[in-house]
């Protein structure tokens, strides 16, 4: 029996007449009409149809959609506002580093499984800045490849992590510069205030 359900998908309400039990990537792709996700063995065992929820990553094929009422499901598609939003980021960009990463490793054969391989790395990311090789192959571990492109999604991934790092540095650096320069403005107010106040002084004098 259809019901009607709210589901928040790339930070925006949605309201879809469904089955409870509906899996949330038929509501994904057919009523919402996101191509990330992909059906591949509908079974849960190849990741093709990830998603995160509230930033975990989650089957879509499993997931029926009622589950994910009251939460945040990004797709492929919510990626890159994803990241901008916590990185603090005052631009989205075109692309999460994971993806880009994947395009400069030039890592896809017949791109299937990318979309849970961005997810899957994306949410490693977040949680490991510095993944070691073993670190990514756990974690990978449940993401099929047919085309058995499994070590150029290894090194994607470390190139990926190595640009957030350094993304992170020079944000780093660009906050204390700022910091720096507010505090020297704020010493320059106060000497004005000082010289100001003994003029004042001196002429009442
Ligand atoms: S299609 Fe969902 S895990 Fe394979
Ligand atoms: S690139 Fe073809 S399934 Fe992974």
């Amino acid at each position: 029996m259809p019901n009607e359900i709210k589901i928040r998908v790339n930070e925006r309400m949605w309201t879809v007449e469904s089955a409870p039990d509906t899996p949330l990537l038929y509501v994904l792709a057919n009523d919402l009409n996101l191509q990330g996700p992909r059906f591949g063995c509908g079974l849960g065992q190849c990741g093709s149809c990830s998603v995160l929820v509230n930033g975990v990553e989650a089957r879509s094929c499993r997931t029926p959609v009622s589950a994910v009422e009251g939460k945040s499901v990004t797709t492929l598609e919510g990626l890159p506002a994803w990241y901008a939003a916590q990185k603090k980021l005052s631009v989205v960009p075109e692309m999460h580093p994971v993806q880009q990463a994947m395009i400069d490793e030039q890592t896809a054969q017949c791109g299937y499984c990318y979309n849970g391989m961005i997810i899957k790395a994306s949410e490693l990311l977040t949680k490991t800045l510095k993944p070691t090789d073993a670190q990514i192959r756990t974690a990978m571990n449940g993401h099929l490849c047919r085309c058995g492109t499994y070590p150029r999604i290894l090194k994607a991934v470390q190139r990926a992590a190595q640009k957030m790092g350094e993304a992170q540095a020079r944000q780093r650096a660009a906050s204390r510069r700022e910091a720096q320069a507010r505090q020297r403005a704020a010493s320059r107010r106060e000497a004005q205030a000082r010289q100001r106040a003994a003029s004042r002084e001196v002429k009442s004098e």
